[in-house]
């Protein structure tokens, strides 16, 4: 019997190794956005990588760790802002910055996806960047409103203008945050964020997008928007994450019951000993 659970054991781990050999081999030989990628992807758990998924399983994910395991936003937020600014610094360590000071230009939008960008200036001004928050829209919240206090005091400035020009952010910034829209994002982009957005696909430094490129729709991604060149996929990456073709893809939001993790068949892959981020394929 022992005999036979080993034999069982070792041919599961023999057929496990192939799928993820299948999709690995997908991604490097036909391409991240290829239909034959896709079939791995999306729709259902990708055999050896995460699931990823729809915007209303996201949101659905995103109400049961509230409701139904009564986590408030507040902590989830402090944990996606962390992994987002741990990610980065992992990415494009400070040393990597020609200019003499780290600046980083971090765009936040009005819904939760702008308080993880808040949190992640916060933490990114802890690890010795130099972060600007541009905030334009900014909810009647007291989430919000102490997460703005906190990085004030934390002499973080925010800007009373987005720069019109592409090259003056080029000239002042090493990397720019889109914290703008995450995954509740729906239709055209309305103002102030449509003329940020069109100003962002003109600048040559680096964009990372926290959980979703903003102006991509969260499934079908947007040829035309933004091309970041980092996406930090939070909980979960969602299935516009396929059309995603930077160098730089990472999972954080390490927070994930694994109850609520079968439940969603999200098939999260293990992160490294004690760190809330993980580099994704
Ligand atoms: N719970 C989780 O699982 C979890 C964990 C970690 C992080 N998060 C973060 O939370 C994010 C989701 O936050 P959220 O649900 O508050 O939504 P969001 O994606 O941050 O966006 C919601 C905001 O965007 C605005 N908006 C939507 N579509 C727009 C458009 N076309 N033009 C202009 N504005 C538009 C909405 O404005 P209106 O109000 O006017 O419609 C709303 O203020 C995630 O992507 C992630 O960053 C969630």
């Amino acid at each position: 019997m022992r005999g036979l659970r080993a034999l069982l054991g070792l041919g599961l781990l023999v057929g496990g190794a192939r799928l993820a050999v299948r999709a690995d081999t997908c991604l490097r030989t036909a391409g991240v956005g290829s239909a034959q990628c896709r079939k791995y992807r999306a729709g259902g758990a990708m055999e050896g990588g995460p699931k990823f998924l729809s915007q209303a399983e996201a949101q659905a994910v995103d109400e049961e760790l509230f409701n139904e395991y009564k986590f408030s936003v507040d902590q989830l937020m402090e944990l996606a802002g962390l992994s987002c600014a741990t990610a980065i610094a992992k990415a494009y360590p400070v040393s990597s910055f020609t200019s003499n000071l780290p600046t980083v230009l971090v765009v936040c939008g009005p819904g939760n996806n702008g308080g993880d960008g808040l949190v992640c200036a916060r933490h990114l001004k802890l690890f010795g960047y130099e972060p600007a928050i541009f905030y334009p829209k900014r909810p009647n919240k007291s989430l919000f409103e102490n997460l703005t206090t906190q990085c004030q005091k934390m002499d973080i400035p925010f800007l009373s203008e987005f720069p019109q020009e592409a090259e003056v952010i080029d000239g002042a910034y090493n990397l720019v945050v889109d914290a703008i829209f995450g995954f509740s994002f729906k239709g055209a982009v309305r103002e102030p964020f449509g003329t940020i957005l069109s100003t962002l696909k003109h600048i040559t430094i680096p964009i990372a997008s926290v959980d979703i490129p903003s102006g991509w729709d969260v499934e079908k991604g947007n040829p035309d928007g933004i091309q970041p060149d980092m996406l930090i996929s939070l909980t979960a990456p969602k299935q516009s994450a396929v059309h995603f073709s930077g160098r730089y893809h990472y999972l954080g939001g390490r927070f994930v019951p694994k109850a609520l993790e079968k439940k969603y068949n999200l098939n999260l892959p293990t992160y490294p000993d004690t760190e809330c981020v993980r580099k994704l394929p």
